[in-house]
């Protein structure tokens, strides 16, 4: 049986069961608490919770899904048998709909009859007295009444509770289904809500209680490469039709658990970009960026992204449509690591032993990726964890934090934007004359080359200042100087620098200018020059434009087609 076979059969044998099948939602969840997908169930919490009507919505209380699903808690487990990053997870969902009976019996069917697989055992919660939670008899009744011969083993609260996901949500005892020794299917009854997170509820602390779930439910997790593994009579997933293509794809000389990585991580990446994300140094993006990074030190060609949508086309379409994208995102994002690599390889080969201040350094100054300083310098790092990797990460951040709000007395301005950049006070108030032209020159170039010109980067140091902008053509030198003129004139009418800060949506509404990012805050700052510019931006800005002193264009270049650089210098 192919996977596509395996998720057919299921989608089948759940709506001739009185299930509506509803799409996989996004890998980004829309709850802040969690960095991704990591459920099924996720995408229904509001039905549980009873803040949304499923009769309403999908005209049945039992829905069943494929969910896109990602998980970076095990990421340095991949390369074994069975750990991943991104993996797809089959799910029948009932808000109210039914519960443990025809929960437990549809299970044992569909393994059994639909699959023809044969359960070891299965598992049911022991119980946890301290909150008044019974062992869960009726469960281990139900599993006996579809099988008298069936093995029924006891398992706590780790192992045998599902939820809350994230800071607060539906949870539950489970019951798990076993085959050829791996778990293959946790089913959860979802009777109580927690106020908290699955941490606080573990450690048995807080003063928090579970309370009745408003609608006790039915939520299942299967996922589909350990399925398929047990279906194909594989030893591991990676054998399954989902990895087996991808992996023959890659050259011989890498060992098995190198391919695993590559497999892996690629997935997860073509599946995030598909979704608009793309390597940063934050959130998402740096999850992405790891794992991105990872491959390309192994010189992986993006042949490998063809490979990864080939085997998931028919059922995700949308890869094929953004097919374009996801290649632009991974050569952008190898040029970029190409051009520190090779720094970063080097000053590694010289360090004795590396640490966790020195790996972070590496990260820092070269890009190189924890699990990248791992994978070469093997011995040498033999002492660096990911917790100790993890906490110099923290540290760093709680620096430039503090930095950031001693430089610009609190205002809350951002430093991380990699458009400013100063060590001082000295150079922070030059940087900020500089910013301030920065727009100046914005604004100049637009009524000079016409208003389609918009920004594609900025950079600027004390020194100077660098603006990329779209345009297709090299500028004449009477245009560089009407567009110095025209940003030298906004400096002489001494223009007021006004801040604003509001909704997103009214910022662009109102013409000021954006530079695309994949993600700005519901509230922003727009910062106003008199009449002449208008750009949503984290300043710092100057007061008045005659702060700015004299501007000079001193470069004009290309950076690729399409793109043109200017640099330019305050006196
Ligand atoms: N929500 C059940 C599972 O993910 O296993």
């Amino acid at each position: 049986m192919t996977h596509s076979e395996i998720r057919e059969k299921f989608l089948k044998f759940f709506e001739s069961k009185g299930h509506k099948i509803v799409p996989s939602s996004s890998l980004l969840p829309t709850d802040p608490s969690v960095l991704f997908t990591t459920a099924g169930m996720q995408q229904f919490k509001p039905y549980y919770t009873g803040e949304a009507d499923a009769m309403k919505d999908f005209g049945s209380l039992n829905t069943v899904s494929i969910q896109k699903s990602m998980r970076t808690s095990d990421i340095d487990e991949v390369g074994d048998e069975s750990h991943l990053t991104f993996f797809e997870m089959l799910g029948n969902f009932s808000f109210g709909g039914y519960w443990k009976e025809a929960a437990i019996a549809w299970a044992h069917d569909f393994i059994t009859r639909e699959l023809g697989l044969k359960i070891d055992y299965v598992t049911v919660f022991e119980g946890l007295p301290s909150a008044n939670v019974p062992a869960d008899e009726e469960s281990e009744l139900l599993w006996k009444e579809v099988d008298p011969k069936i093995i029924v083993k006891r398992a706590s609260i780790q192992d045998n509770f599902w939820g809350p996901t994230g800071s607060e949500g539906p949870c539950g005892p489970t019951t798990e289904i076993y085959v050829d020794g791996v778990e293959i299917w946790n089913i959860v009854f979802n009777e109580f809500f927690y106020p908290g997170s699955r941490e606080e509820l573990l450690n048995g602390k807080s003063d928090k209680n579970l309370e009745n779930l408003k609608t006790a439910g039915i939520d299942t997790g299967m996922g589909l490469e350990r399925l398929a593994m047990v279906v194909q009579r594989k030893k591991n997933i990676f054998e399954t039709d989902l990895f087996e293509p991808i992996i023959n794809s890659l050259p011989n000389h890498f060992d098995l658990r190198t391919k695993r990585v590559i497999a892996d991580h690629s997935r997860a990446m073509v599946f995030l970009a598909s979704e608009g994300v793309t390597p940063s140094n934050k959130e998402q993006g740096y999850v992405m960026r790891r794992l991105m990074r990872r491959i390309m030190a192994l010189n992986i060609s993006n042949d490998i992204i063809d490979q990864v949508i080939n085997t998931y086309a028919s059922r995700y379409p949308e890869l094929l449509v953004r097919r374009n994208e996801i290649l632009t995102v991974y050569s952008e994002e190898l040029n970029k690591f190409n051009k520190t690599l090779r720094n970063g390889l080097n000053e590694l080969k010289r360090l004795e032993a590396v640490d966790a201040h020195s790996a972070f350094k590496l990260y820092e100054s070269f890009g190189l990726p924890y699990e990248l300083i791992k994978d070469i310098s093997k011995d040498k790092a033999k002492s660096l964890t990911r917790e100790a990797f993890d906490e110099e990460f923290k540290k760093h951040q709680e620096k430039s934090r503090a930095g950031a709000e001693k430089k610009f007395g609190g205002h809350g301005l951002i430093l991380d934007t990699g458009e400013l950049k100063a060590g001082n006070e000295e150079e922070l108030k030059k940087a900020t004359r500089l910013h301030t032209a920065t727009h100046l020159l914005h604004a100049a170039l637009r009524k000079v080359l016409g208003a389609e010109v918009h920004q594609a980067g900025s950079d600027i140091t004390p020194e100077r200042l660098r603006f990329d902008f779209n345009f297709t053509r090299k500028l004449t030198p009477e245009e560089i100087k009407k567009i110095e003129d025209l940003a030298n004139e906004a400096v002489k009418k001494d223009y007021k620098v006004t801040k604003e800060e509001m909704a997103y949506e009214d910022a662009l509404r109102s013409g000021a200018l954006a530079f695309f990012r994949l993600k700005y805050p519901p509230k922003v700052n727009v910062y106003s020059v008199g009449d002449f510019s208008k750009e949503l931006c984290g300043g710092p800005h100057v007061s008045s434009t005659s702060e700015v002193g004299k501007i000079k264009i001193v470069k004009e270049e290309a950076v690729s087609a399409g793109v043109r650089r200017i640099r330019a210098i305050v006196e």
